[in-house]
């Protein structure tokens, strides 16, 4: 296929993606409709705000609406044959796709700068889809090891019993430990823009080098960063996951996730290398095209949907869809309210005599900052760790001691929360894995949320007081 046919392709898949199934007209669309779809060249704040939204011609509701069917109706006999011998995509079933999630989809495609994103069911789902479309039985990841606590526990519980096995790269500056670990069977490399809970932030450029060098696709966890700090594609990465539960849907009322396609990975190149992606570059089966042959650059992403989500089974609930699609539109502004609270909530801890140490690495005392400043522009998110006198007791007395934050475990609310990592999200580690991540006794995990800062101040103050 010619890559104007594929990409002409694509944006029909990405036009179907946001706009399937639209309810017919009550009259004929007036040629002055407006070009709804396409938001390219506009700014992220009108993006976050219009990407993916399509006009209901039969109402004129100006929200994308929640669109609730499992199925849609083929328009006559051959129509059914066509969209199941992969001739037509139009969808089928709501497992591979829906017009709400779509809105979604598109919107955050367009502020991560992919060509196509795949919402599903939850963070985890993402992570999941997005490796098994690139790594079956006898396959291995490689994955940096400052990863989200249930990263590590799917990688090594699920992953591991599917037969993909995670080997981890201890310090990322390190060449020669990534050439180690990256074998002929490894067939992506994994990591996270910030992650928690130590600030720890990724310098996805270098990550990025040792991806292209070995011919990998570089997977990367942007939850925490969120596209309004900062885009990995931008950076060298190839894919994109998200919990979509915390800053893109943003009010901690959902769970949800997305897989976004970057649209720049070299597939056939890999595959000369000797890396093998069977469900990108093999035809599914005779006579029909492979997903690179018929959808370019955003091949990757249909294989998720198509080959995996549709499969396994973590579709999106459409409601989800739509808090999600409605939460991106203040992204920007939230995210500013959470970074500006965050840096000075961050920078008071620090001068606090309860606290032995704060990691955020917006602060210029800490050790990243310069790979914060250059990549972050000093904004390194909402999501840190602080460490308080005393071990585990000082921990309790002051987790105990405040009203504001909830003591909980989730990220990346309107709310601000509290953890202990050691006894929770990190419970099941062995101590010698917890003690070369830095998970102390003393440890605390805080998610600034968009209180009043001062209140925040004050709480923290209070649990801090009841430190001995
Ligand atoms: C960085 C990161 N990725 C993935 C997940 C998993 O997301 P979910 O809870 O939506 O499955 C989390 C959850 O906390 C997370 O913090």
């Amino acid at each position: 296929m010619s890559p104007e046919l594929a990409a002409a392709e694509l944006a029909r898949e990405a036009g179907a993606a946001a706009t399937p199934a639209r309810p017919p007209a009550a009259s004929a669309p007036s040629p002055a409709e407006p070009p709804v779809d396409d938001w390219d060249g506009f700014g992220f704040d009108t993006r976050q705000v219009h990407a993916g939204e399509y006009a209901d011609l039969n109402t004129g509701l100006r929200v994308p609406p929640l669109a609730l069917s499992a199925g849609y109706v083929f328009d006559d006999f051959d129509d059914q044959v066509d969209r199941f011998a992969g001739r037509s995509i139009d969808p089928i079933y709501s497992r591979q796709g829906n017009p709400t999630n779509g809105v979604a989809e598109a919107r955050l495609a367009s502020l991560e700068g992919g060509t196509v994103a795949v919402a599903v069911s939850s963070g985890q789902a993402a992570i999941s889809s997005a490796l098994f479309a690139l790594a079956q039985h006898g396959d291995r990841i490689v994955s940096t090891a400052s990863i989200y606590g249930g990263t590590r526990i799917l990688f090594g519980r699920s992953f591991k019993r599917f037969g993909i096995e995670v080997d981890y790269v201890w310090d990322a500056d390190d060449d020669a430990e990534w050439d180690r670990a990256i074998g002929p069977d490894t067939r992506a490399i994994y990591t996270e823009t910030i992650p928690n809970p130590r600030n720890d932030v990724t310098d996805l450029r270098r990550i990025a080098a040792v991806a292209a060098r070995h011919n990998l696709p570089l997977v990367v966890d942007n939850t925490v960063g969120t596209p309004a700090l900062i885009r990995p594609f931008e950076h060298g990465a190839s894919i994109v996951v998200h919990s979509t539960t915390k800053f893109l849907s943003g009010h901690g009322a959902s769970i949800g996730g997305a897989v976004v396609d970057g649209g720049n990975f070299d597939w056939e190149a890999a595959e000369r290398a000797g890396r093998s992606y069977p469900l990108i570059t093999r035809a599914p089966r005779p006579g029909l095209g492979s997903m690179l042959d018929r959808f370019g650059s955003g091949a990757y992403a249909r294989a998720v949907r198509e080959a995996v989500v549709n499969d396994i089974g973590p579709s999106l609930a459409p409601f989800n869809g739509f808090l999600l699609h409605q939460g991106m539109e203040t992204l920007s502004l939230r995210m500013e309210r959470h970074v500006d609270s965050s840096l000075r909530i961050a920078a008071w801890l620090e001068e606090q005599p309860e606290v032995e140490s704060v990691d955020y690495a917006g602060l210029p005392s800490h050790p990243l900052h310069g790979i914060a400043r250059r990549d972050y522009s000093g904004r390194t998110g909402s999501v840190f760790g602080v460490t308080v006198r005393g071990g585990i007791d000082g921990a309790r007395d002051f987790v105990n001691g405040l009203r504001v934050f909830s003591r909980m475990t989730g990220i990346g609310d309107t709310r601000s929360m509290i953890i202990h990592p050691l006894t929770s999200t990190h419970a099941t580690f062995a101590g010698e894995i917890n003690e070369r991540l830095g998970i102390t006794p003393g440890l605390l995990r805080l998610s600034v949320g968009l209180e009043s800062a001062d209140d925040l101040i004050r709480d923290l103050r209070a649990g801090l007081d009841r430190v001995r």
